[in-house]
């Protein structure tokens, strides 16, 4: 069995933020059916989830950061309910906090460069000293993207400066920027003359630093590959020097924790794949829960209410909508900007009948979303891969996004004889049309109820991208 440790700053269900956590929550457990063992390590949180854990100390060690003299533990998670080996760094005074990265105020932490740096280095000392073996390091995101450099450069890490590492980029526009004068010095030593590779506009640059040391790269789609290939503004020129070792890997979806018949979030279950029925009911109770008509179609949108999102364009294309005449209704979760949401909220207490909302992050609803509408709406500005569209496939809701990423890569036109709608830009012209299309096709109920079945026989689970993955992997043995 080839080993290789997943490193994090999320992971489902222990912390997540995002869809990060959603992936490197289920891509280990697909792994063993490949021949490789995956284990994950995330900073030691205080979530519910890590507070409530069951776990056992398995390594102690310390380091200088600057002038600050840093304990810290790796605990092991004991129970099985977690198909793979789970660790957690616990550092005192960096970690010990109930959100992941925000601040009481709502911002981000202010010693996030310190945090950063200290968990990188205590899960490179771990490695490198304890009696836990590991093949490959397969780094997620920027929160991760000093450890390649660390490895291969730092003193401290010299007899495994050879291991592989790979490195995956959920969203490329973080890039973990900090000013040499106080990262610096918080650095394992090293030789000078490679600060060159730490560097990108005079800035320490952790994405940058990811891209130049990992020995692959991989996005989370194809076309989101191709994408900040061509336009990743000041990167642009580093990505294209590095594209040999450029892949697209579309993210896939854990069908054991999203299969619409045991989901127990849901109070209607999908039974004997009568998918009739499944809707129905699901679109009753949200429909009453809500005060819209449930004869009309329903139309979901979930997400972040933040500009990658195109949250900020949607109440222009509903009111536009609304406005012409359209009959639809919408239901809309999600929490974010401010404005965002001020907006939206005017725009449900003007069409009482046709919007309903819920400003909130909340796992339970979301499903009930899925389950219930006959669109899940995407009009993304940019999309990595965008997990809600095959989420809502999974549950009998057609997509309707963006022809970004991996929208792109999932959602074909159903004019070329794909399953959903492509609206080709995030602006509210296109959206309106996107809209009005999915209104034209739920009218023709027979049009709609076939591609409402092609959409639920798909296959987004992870089984053939962790193949890829694996594949990637074994190059990397064999050289
Ligand atoms: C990020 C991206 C999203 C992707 C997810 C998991 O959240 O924005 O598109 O699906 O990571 O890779």
């Amino acid at each position: 069995m080839i080993k290789v440790l997943h490193i994090s700053s999320e992971c489902y269900p222990a912390a997540k933020a995002g869809g990060m956590g959603d992936v490197v929550g289920a891509l280990p457990k697909y792994l063993p059916a490949h021949n490789v063992e995956a284990s994950v390590i995330i900073p030691m949180y205080r979530t519910k989830w890590i507070v409530n854990a069951d776990l056992r100390r398995i390594y102690i060690g310390d380091m200088k950061l600057g002038t600050e003299d840093i304990d810290f533990t790796i605990y092991e998670y004991k129970n099985r309910d977690i198909k793979y080996p789970f660790y957690f760094v616990d550092i005192p005074g960096k970690f010990d906090r109930a959100d992941i990265y925000l601040d009481t105020d709502g911002h981000g932490y202010k010693d996030e460069p310190e945090r950063n740096v200290c968990f990188q280095r205590a899960v490179c000392q771990w490695v490198t000293y304890s009696n836990h073996h590991f093949d490959i390091l397969h780094c997620h995101d920027h929160m991760t993207g000093l450890i390649p450099f660390m490895i291969q450069r730092c003193f401290e890490f010299e007899s495994i400066s050879t291991l592989p590492c790979f490195f995956t980029i959920h969203n490329g526009q973080y890039r973990g920027l900090f000013e040499w004068d106080r990262v610096g010095p918080l650095l394992p030593e090293y030789n000078t003359e490679h600060s060159g590779l730490l560097d990108w506009d005079n800035k320490i640059n952790s994405l940058a630093t990811a891209i130049k040391c990992a020995w692959a790269v991989n996005t989370v789609s194809p076309t989101y590959m191709e994408e900040i290939v061509r336009d990743s503004d000041t990167l642009t020129p580093l990505y294209n020097s590095v594209r040999e070792k450029l892949h697209g890997i579309i993210n896939g979806v854990d069908n054991d924790q999203w299969n619409p018949a045991y989901d127990n979030f849901l109070n209607t279950n999908l039974v004997k794949e009568d998918w009739v029925s499944f809707k129905r009911d699901n679109k009753e109770e949200l429909c009453e829960k809500y005060g819209l008509k449930k004869e009309l179609p329903l139309i979901g949108f979930i997400g972040r209410f933040a500009h990658q999102k195109g949250a900020d364009l949607l109440k222009y294309a509903i009111e536009q909508c609304l406005n012409s005449g359209l009959q639809f209704s919408t239901m809309i979760l999600g929490t974010g900007d401010k404005e965002i949401e001020s907006d939206l909220i005017q725009l449900r207490d003007t069409y009482t009948e046709n919007v309903a909302i819920e400003v909130d992050y909340n796992e339970k609803l979301a499903r009930l979303i899925y389950a219930a509408t006959d669109f899940l709406i995407m009009p993304s500005r940019f999309e990595p891969c965008g997990l809600n569209q095959l989420f809502a496939m999974r549950y009998g809701s057609v997509p309707v996004v963006t022809a970004v990423g991996g929208l792109c890569d999932t959602v074909p036109d159903v004019r070329s004889d794909g399953n959903g709608i492509l609206i080709p830009y995030a602006r509210v012209d296109d959206i309106v049309t996107g809209i009005s299309r999915s209104v034209d096709l739920y009218k023709d109920t027979k049009r709609y109820i076939k591609l409402r079945d092609k959409v639920t026989a798909m296959d987004f689970s992870w089984n053939n991208s962790a193949k890829q993955y694996v594949e990637l992997y074994q190059k990397f043995l064999n050289q």
